[in-house]
């Protein structure tokens, strides 16, 4: 695809491993680079993308869906109001069991399963950090400055095999380095933290667990609420976010959207596109897909080192400090 002089961009959907070599490929050859989530497998892959799209002049954008909820962009049209006062701390998760797209219907490990073989860290961190980037002005204005993790023990693989294959399940045997819960906490340079949990092998339903709060109020995924100090009626009690959500809808959402996972893969598509045809930056530029990403190799040596602190290294090279706000700007 690289050597093809009819395509303007790659996108790499594959699995985990080939991410960031396809990324390399795509931008050495001048062409676009976009991956599924997440971009990097490690410290140096996540280095290798900043600095081959620093030398190349090429973009290279992370498909973080999450970002463009619905929901999350009318928060951040919020935050950036000031309805919330200023940052002080945020929480996010994955938590969704994915045995069944771990495991083959036989009960084998497919290629996401072996990861759970190898290593103990938040291998997903990316659909929770997705809209907390712009929400916290990570890279435009602060940035991650160290994070801590902790692992639970890894219960939930075995015992969900077990019940459903027995246990003389060859699979059912094997030792898993994954715990089921993995709970990292980020601390940024100017005083932010934030919460990522990890959680995507026990049974339950579907949640991300976002939560944001700041000086004047605070907004709850799960509860679909806010408070709003000064402006939520009654004396600290929580209001409906619905009402909310309607008057601060994202331009991004002002016509009739389909499409996958309620119309954000078209919408992150869609803009993508868009940056490759007017030759601009992508939406989601190389440093915040690295900075989703990161939170798995920074976990996983946390764990290692008994949940000391991990230094996130600047990958913006001090833009961070001179970047305004970057993200879904036209609002
Ligand atoms: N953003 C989201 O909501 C979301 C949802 C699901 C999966 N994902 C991500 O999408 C990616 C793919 O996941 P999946 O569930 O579709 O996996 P999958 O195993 O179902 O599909 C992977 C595809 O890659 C192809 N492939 C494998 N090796 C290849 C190679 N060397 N060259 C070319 N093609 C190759 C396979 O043939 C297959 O079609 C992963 O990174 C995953 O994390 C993201």
């Amino acid at each position: 695809m690289v050597q093809r002089e009819d395509l303007d961009a790659v996108i790499t959907a594959t699995p985990w491993k080939c991410h960031t070599p396809v990324c390399l490929a795509a931008m050495k050859a001048g062409k676009y680079a976009a991956t599924e989530v997440p971009a990097a497998l490690s410290l140096e892959e996540c280095w290798a993308l900043v600095k081959t799209s620093e030398e190349t002049g090429v973009p290279c954008m992370m498909l973080e869906n999450w970002s463009f909820r619905r929901d999350n962009l009318a928060v951040l049209n919020m935050i950036r109001k000031g309805l919330l006062g200023q940052i002080v701390h945020c929480h996010c998760a994955h938590s969704h069991n994915c045995m069944h797209w771990y495991f083959d219907a036989k009960g084998y490990p497919r290629w996401s399963g072996q990861h759970l073989l190898k290593r103990n860290a938040d291998q997903y961190p990316t659909h929770g950090m997705g809209p907390v980037l712009s929400w916290m002005n990570l890279n435009c204005g602060d940035r991650i400055d160290y994070v801590c993790a902790v692992a639970t023990q890894s219960l939930g693989i075995k015992d969900q095999l077990v019940r459903k294959y027995g246990k003389d399940h060859p699979p059912a045997k094997l030792d898993y380095a994954q715990g089921d819960i993995i709970t990292s906490i980020a601390r940024t340079v100017k005083g932010k933290t934030l919460v990522v949990n990890m959680d995507m092998q026990l049974p339950r339903p579907y949640d991300n667990r976002w939560m944001i709060q700041g000086t004047r109020g605070l907004y709850n995924e799960q509860r679909n609420a806010v408070y709003l100090e000064g402006i939520s009626p009654g004396r600290e009690k929580w209001e409906p976010f619905p009402p909310y959500q309607k008057k601060y809808d994202h331009a991004l959402w002002r016509e009739p959207i389909e499409g996958g996972h309620g119309g954000t893969d078209y919408i992150e598509l869609r803009e993508f596109v868009k940056a490759v045809r007017n030759k601009t930056q992508t939406p989601i530029d190389v440093y915040d897909s690295v900075t989703m990403t990161v939170v798995l190799s920074l976990s996983q040596q946390s764990i290692t080192q008994g949940s000391a602190p991990v230094k996130c290294p600047d990958f913006t090279g001090g833009k961070w400090e001179t970047t305004g706000p970057k993200f879904a700007l036209d609002m």
